[in-house]
């Protein structure tokens, strides 16, 4: 890069600390839908604080299995309560927000037993939440921006074929993003083959309930360790670092304000993969305000 002579010289400290800042700069994924007490969709998006919010769940599939979302007390997908939902999806990405659809979830209930399996699910998810048609989207009209894999069953078949079936739905016009939650131990148990695709945008690695590779108070070694395996092996565009926002909101691995922003960003942030913090979620970081702590700071 080069700078021409007419621009004037008073102005390259500004751009330098422009280019500095942007390169740096990471975003706030959070996950929606799993407590009927987080406020709604539309406010999530108001609070200004996410750039991406991922509904949590699609909770059962596979094998044979009708797919069937679960948004909690949010609404009611049975009774066709979720299409509520499509102008607040719209809102939401009037702001710029991409909102993605969470499959999987730590409650199990969903499984993928072949290819057949995998290439109905990506029709499935094509005609009811992408840019295909059905006329029983769970959603309504609105058009998500991408598949979230927060695969926990420890069955790491057949999801990277599922991701290149969803993948290909790229070439019809709007990109669908792919990204995925795997647990920090490497290869995650599930998804370890599907990520090695290449096809995953983000993936939000889940740096807590899990003792070796996250945070333990003072030492930051552990992630350090785990995050540059992480970056350094998965072809995906950006990884995050997965945090509960809320000390309850995970078994271990809360990270104090102070402590995320004096030491643990410090250690990560120099990462050309680094994308920002992913949080478990909404209702949790309402509880500590979590996200608007570290917003300057991530
Ligand atoms: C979070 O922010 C809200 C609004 O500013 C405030 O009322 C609440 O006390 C804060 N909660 C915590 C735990 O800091």
């Amino acid at each position: 890069m080069y700078f021409k002579k007419s621009i004037s010289p008073s102005f390259l400290p500004l751009l330098l600390l422009m280019l500095v800042a942007g390169s740096e700069a990471g975003g706030i994924a959070i996950y929606w839908g799993q407590n009927g007490n987080e406020g709604t969709l539309a406010d999530t998006c108001a609070t200004g604080n996410y750039q991406h919010v991922i509904l949590a769940f699609l909770s059962s599939f596979g094998n044979g299995q009708k797919p069937m979302l679960n948004l909690a007390g949010h609404c009611d997908p049975y009774s066709n309560g979720c299409t509520k939902l499509s102008s607040e999806i719209k809102s939401c990405q009037a702001k710029g927000i991409k909102v993605l659809l969470s499959i999987g979830g730590g409650a199990g209930g969903y499984s993928l037993v072949s290819t057949a399996d995998a290439r109905q699910l990506a029709v499935y998810l094509w005609n009811n939440f992408l840019g295909g048609k059905s006329s029983s989207r769970p959603l309504g009209e609105a058009i998500l921006d991408g598949i979230d894999f927060d695969i926990e069953t420890g069955n790491s078949q057949h999801w990277d074929e599922l991701a290149k079936f969803i993948y290909g739905y790229s070439k019809r016009g709007k990109k669908v993003y792919l990204t995925a939650a795997p647990q920090c131990p490497f290869p995650d148990a599930s998804v370890g083959g599907a990520l090695k695709t290449g096809l995953f945008d983000y993936v939000w690695v889940q740096f807590y309930n899990n003792p070796p590779c996250q945070y333990t108070s003072g030492d930051v070694a552990s992630l350090e360790d785990s995050w540059k395996t992480w970056t350094s092996s998965i072809p995906a565009t950006k990884i995050y670092l997965g945090l509960p926002a809320a000390p309850d909101a995970a078994g271990s691995g809360f990270i104090p304000v102070a402590d995320l922003t004096s030491a643990v960003l410090p250690a990560i942030k120099g990462s050309t993969k680094y994308g920002g913090v992913m949080l478990w979620s909404k209702y949790y970081d309402d509880q500590t305000n979590y996200s608007s702590n570290i917003k300057n700071h991530v």
